[in-house]
Order: structure tokens, then sequence, then C-alpha cells
């Protein structure tokens, strides 16, 4: 097949075209390379991906249309997958404008670019901050999502919105995935697991916010990657329609629109993950605790039901062996 994907100089987008390349799939990859983080990082990652015959790697922002047109046109593609975002909880208090940029007008392009090549499948990738400080456990796709608590889950709210309007008017299958604290060897360096193993090897305090008392729905990469694999195949339609007891089914009555989770369901406790890196290194984090930041939530937890009943798959790699592969690649890269 014939791959449109943002975002593969990032983190979860190297992973997932290396997958498709690997499996003998055409790959185009958008990415801006901004620096919001180690510009370097996402150069190795196009580098691999550039070892496959397969792989075209297009370097533009998403807010240039004429820049994803020719990549488009290049790309001719039975399926867009949009990673391409500015991510981050904490940076969006800082620059706010970014996130507005990126995942709202870029965003906006993406579907516009949607709507002229009619894919057989677009798929977005939203966050499981659009759940806000939602109290109801586990988070399933059905439970009202409607108070963002940073511009970062607001934008990505926003595009899930814009989304299902263009699937309605311009009949676009559209699935847009709530990723729930994603992480693995090539990871990004913004995130807990790679700042606390690099504080850890450099003998600096961890930043531990909220006292500790956070936990989280870790997803391990392959697991995601697999989960958005089966996902493209899921096109949404009336005849996938989930009927179930246990399962809501977002598929929308208007348009072939649906979210769905990629999330364990399992909520680890922050002080617990510190305790698993430290075993893993084999070496005590210094921990300096600080108060919840603003915008931070409490807990994420997924509720992975709707994506069991739509491709019988459940993320396996459990939060131990997780962490013990990105130390692998840590120590073997920095
Ligand atoms: N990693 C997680 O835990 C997580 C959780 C929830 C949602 N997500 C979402 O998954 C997607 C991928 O995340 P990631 O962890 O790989 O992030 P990442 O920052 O590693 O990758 C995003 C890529 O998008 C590119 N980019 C950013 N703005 C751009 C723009 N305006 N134009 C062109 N390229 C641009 C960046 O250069 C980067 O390579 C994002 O949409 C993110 O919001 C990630």
């Amino acid at each position: 097949m014939r791959y449109l994907i943002t975002g593969t100089a990032g983190f979860i987008g190297f992973h997932l075209a290396k997958r498709l390349l690997d499996e003998g799939n055409f790959v185009v990859g958008f990415d801006g390379m901004t620096p919001y983080y180690d510009v370097a990082l996402k150069e190795k990652r196009h580098a691999i991906l550039a070892r496959s015959n397969g792989f075209k790697p297009f370097v533009g922002m998403l807010e240039d249309k004429a820049a994803l047109d020719k990549a488009a046109e290049l790309a001719d593609p039975d399926v867009i997958v949009h990673l391409a975002a500015q991510a981050g909880v904490r940076y969006s208090l800082e620059n706010p404008r970014s996130y507005v940029d990126s995942n709202i007008t870029g965003s906006f392009n993406i579907i516009e670019l949607a709507r002229a090549l009619k894919p057989k499948h677009l798929l977005l990738a939203s966050t499981s901050s659009v759940y806000g400080a939602n109290e109801k456990m586990p988070f399933a796709e059905s439970d009202k999502a409607d108070e963002q608590m940073t511009i970062y889950a607001a934008t990505k709210k926003s595009m899930e919105l814009m989304a299902h309007s263009y699937a309605h008017l311009f009949d676009i299958p559209t699935t847009a995935f709530r990723f729930f604290t994603v992480y693995g060897p090539w990871g990004r360096p913004d995130m807990a697991l790679f700042k606390f193993v690099d504080a850890v090897r450099h003998d600096r305090p961890i930043e531990i916010y909220g006292e500790g008392r956070m936990s989280r729905d870790f997803t391990y990469i392959d697991d995601l990657v697999e989960g958005i694999v089966r996902l493209i195949g899921v096109v949404p339609s009336e005849e996938n329609r989930v009927a179930s007891d246990t399962v809501v089914d977002t598929l929308s009555r208007n348009a072939p629109f649906r979210v769905v989770n990629i999330g364990g369901g399992t909520s680890v406790e922050l002080m617990h993950f510190v305790e698993i890196i430290e075993a893993t290194l084999g070496k005590p984090a210094i921990r300096k605790m600080l108060p919840m930041q603003p915008g931070d939530v409490h807990r994420t937890f997924a509720d992975p039901g709707l994506l069991v009943a739509l491709t019988g798959f459940k993320p396996q790699i459990p939060v131990e062996e997780g962490v013990r592969r990105f130390v692998e690649w840590y120590q073997e890269n920095y």
C-alpha cells in the first residue's frame, strides 16, 4: 500500500513507518524537523528509514499547504496517518501558539488534503489528555470529554471535531486514536522516562511532580504500533459497528468517523515507575519532590475495550520489560 505519514522523524511516526516499510509498503514521510527537541535525534530516525527503498522523506511544515500538496502528489496515498504535531503537555503553557499553528491549522490542512485525495482511510493522532480531569475510570471513548485542561488537549479535541465534520460532509473514513503515554526506544527527550534515566545516569536529581501522587497508563511503542496497524485495516463503517453489552462504539451515526483509545488498561503509579527505573539501572535516583504542575492530571487509565472489540488486540508489554528495552537503547546511544 501507499502511505502518507506525517511526523516520521518523530518518535511514533518513525516506528510506524519502519514497521510499514519492513512489510514492503511505500511511505512518504512528511516532517518539519521542528526544534522542540534535539533535531539530531529526528535526523537519525529519518536516516534509518532512508535505508529502505520504499521511503521518501519530505521536510516541510504542516502549515505550508503548497509543501503538503507536493508531498501528497509524490505519495498518491491509499492511507494517510497524521502524527505530526506540537506535542507535550507542559510546553503548551509556554508556547501555546505553536500548538494552534501545528495542531489546528496544520491538522486542518491534512483533512483538506484528504478531501482532495479521497484516501481509503485517514487516521489521526489524538491524546488521552482530551479526557481532562475526568474522574470516571477507566477512560472510555464514549465518556464526555469536553473539559480540556491545557491548550495542547484543546487543540487535539479541536482536530477531532474538525475531522468529524469533514468525515460527514465529504465521506472521508476517519479514525482518531487517543494515545496514552507512549514510551520505548527512540523515545522523546522531553518525556519522563528519558529525563529520569538521563538524570540518574548523570547523578542529577529527578523532578517528581504532584509529590509523586500521579499515575499513567503507559503504552509500549511496539504495542502502540500494532494497535495502529490493526486499526488501519478497520475502516469505519456500519459493517464493523461494535454491538456489545460492555463496549460502547463511538462510530458516529452521521459520518464514517470513530474515536479509539490505544492504551493497555493498567495505570502505573509514578513512584512505582521510578522504582522500576532504579531497579533497571541498578542505581537509586535522587528524588526532588515538586508540586503538581498547572495543567497536569492526576491519573490516566485507558479502557481498551473498543480497541479489543475492533482488532482483537490489547497492549501486552509489561512496563518493567518496556523500561528495560528503553534503557538498553539509551545505553547504546548516549
Ligand atoms: N508520545 C506520547 O506519549 C503521545 C501521547 C498522546 C498523543 N501523542 C501524539 O502522537 C503524535 C506523535 O507523537 P510523538 O511522541 O511521536 O511526538 P514527536 O514530537 O516525537 O513527533 C512529532 C513530529 O512532528 C513534527 N512536527 C511538529 N510540528 C510540525 C509541523 N507544524 N509541521 C510539520 N512537522 C511538525 C516534529 O518535527 C516531530 O518530528 C503527536 O500527534 C502527539 O500529540 C503522543
